[in-house]
């Protein structure tokens, strides 16, 4: 068998926030080939983030095109690759005509604060407060829902083919799958469980459309055209690829970015959690096959569903809106670094945050606080002020608000992790993660537990490949994957006391409290 493993290769399409990828893994998750491509931010107004709809497709296309001709030049066959996989940034909300296959506006990525004005709006309707206990989610600017809703108020060609039924909405997963099958002709159109479960229009417990969250959101299930909803893993569902260097291979798997991070670190059992520090940082912690609804301030998603008499799993989901970007901010918007690796260099010429405290809430605050009119905001700023001291506390942010989340899952959940699993494209390229774990190991100081970090980051990536391996019968239970990824793990233990920690946190708590009602 582990020859066979060797000789089987899974591809795996990660289409994130700010890059698009694709990693060709062997049969023990050992990646062999590998292409990213960053793609243009598009920020027309202050709150507003859109992607161009063409730009992910021909991301992902050049990247498959790319990686593939390493693979090719290491001596393998393009049959060794058996299936491919795809994983996202999820929430992002696309809309176009199942006439042409045109998109109608520029994707509205998640991040994207415009439909703040619509949240106080719906807030006021009755029926706002059951809306968790079904999907899992309260309102606010972050799911697809109301991006939906700006579109079909502000666009005219949104509006007229919503009327004349025309309208496909879809998260990125489901427009990418659609147009690597080619568009219209094959019309593939269709979203997995996990992607489909951020949008608040899925019934968390049935996994399917609910007729009370599309009424709640005006809309019509006759006019709008939603993708079929089906399970993450799954051999006869998302089609083929219809051109290029892959042509005809099946693609087998789909996951939300997070999700997937949960299975490439195996978070298969109950109480078995995971934090991704990638443009934002999101913890997830597996629940089991029922729901639980936080009355904390964290989501309700689904963790993975991998079909064939599988139950889905569901995972309570702390989602942190700003990590990379607020690295990324630093460099571009500021200036103090060239490169985001930088920020580390940056951080350690101060030997402390020389009291800031930097709330990075660009897109408001997500959980556990849900402010929507939060703004970014430096707290403590005096003539002793630094830039290390604002890259410290910048990095410093993501940590607090990891353990604001660790406090809020052990009150739903009754239990307090032992460990954090870590993983994301910042901990890979040496940015915030460096500083906050080797140098001066702040996020274990912060929340008190072990973080215990893969060698392998790319795990997102991963747990697409999973997922498509699953259901083309390379892998046929989880315990085959215990070996994968487990060599060389780091363990970051915390080094102050609690006392000292719960200091630190006071301060941050105090600066949350001070950064609401900030007005436009
Ligand atoms: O919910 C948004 C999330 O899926 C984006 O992930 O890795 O691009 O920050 P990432």
């Amino acid at each position: 068998h582990e020859n066979v493993l060797h000789e089987n290769f899974i591809g795996a399409i990660d289409q994130g926030t700010t890059s698009s990828r694709f990693i060709i893994f062997d049969g023990v998750g050992e990646p062999v080939a590998m292409h990213q491509i960053e793609f243009e931010q598009k920020y027309p107004e202050s709150g507003w983030h859109e992607h161009d709809p063409w730009e992910l497709v021909s991301s992902v296309e050049t990247c498959i095109e790319e990686a593939t001709k390493k693979f090719l030049e290491k001596g393998h066959k393009v049959s060794d690759i058996k299936a491919i996989g795809l994983t996202n940034q999820r929430e992002t909300t696309l809309v176009w005509d199942a006439e042409t296959g045109e998109p109608l506006h520029n994707a509205i990525a998640w991040p994207d604060t415009r439909t703040k004005g619509l949240v106080r709006e719906f807030k006021e309707r009755k029926g706002d407060q059951n809306l968790s206990a079904i999907c899992g989610i309260p309102l606010s600017t972050y799911p697809s829902c109301l991006k939906l809703v700006w579109m079909l108020r502000h666009v005219p060609e949104v509006q007229k083919a919503y009327d004349e039924g025309r309208l496909c909405f879809g998260t990125v997963d489901s427009w990418l799958i659609y147009n690597l099958n080619g568009g219209k002709e094959k019309n593939v159109f269709v979203t997995d469980s996990t992607n489909a479960s951020r949008t608040m229009f899925m019934n968390l417990h049935t996994c399917q459309y609910d007729d009370e969250l599309l009424s709640f959101f005006d809309l019509d299930r006759t006019k709008l055209r939603l993708p079929k909803i089906v399970p993450s893993s799954c051999a006869d569902a998302y089609g083929t690829l219809s051109k290029g260097i892959l042509k005809g291979l099946k693609i087998a798997g789909c996951l939300g970015d997070q999700s997937s991070a949960l299975v490439g670190q195996q978070g298969f059992t109950p109480g078995s959690a995971k934090n991704t520090y990638g443009t934002g940082c999101f913890l997830l912690y597996n629940v089991g096959e029922k729901p639980t609804i936080s009355t904390h301030g964290l989501l309700a998603t689904v963790a993975y569903d991998f079909g064939r008499n599988r139950k889905p799993v569901y995972a309570l989901e702390g989602s942190v809106a700003v990590a990379g970007s607020g690295v990324k901010f630093l460099m571009n918007n500021m200036g103090f670094i060239a490169h985001a690796e930088k920020v580390s260099e940056l951080a350690s010429t101060v030997d402390d945050n020389g009291g800031l405290v930097f709330v990075t809430a660009f897109s408001g605050l997500f959980a556990p606080y849900w402010i929507d009119d939060a703004k970014g905001t430096i707290f403590g700023i005096t003539q002793h002020t630094q830039r290390g001291h604002i890259a410290r506390a910048t990095l410093e942010a993501t940590c607090f608000q990891t353990k604001a989340i660790l406090d809020a899952m052990e009150k739903d959940s009754g239990h307090a992790l032992s460990d954090l699993a870590v993983d994301g494209g910042m901990s890979n390229s040496n940015i915030c993660m460096q500083v906050c774990q080797e140098d001066d190991h702040t996020q274990s100081n912060i929340i008190g537990i072990p973080v215990n970090r893969p060698a392998m980051r790319e795990t997102t990536a991963l747990g697409a490949a999973i997922a498509a391996g699953f259901a083309v019968d390379i892998w046929k239970e989880f315990s085959e994957l215990k070996a994968i990824n487990q060599k060389n793990r780091m363990v970051f233990e915390p080094e102050v006391t609690p006392e000292e920690s719960q200091k630190m946190f006071k301060k941050w708590d105090r600066a949350v409290s001070m950064c609401r009602g900030w007005l436009d």
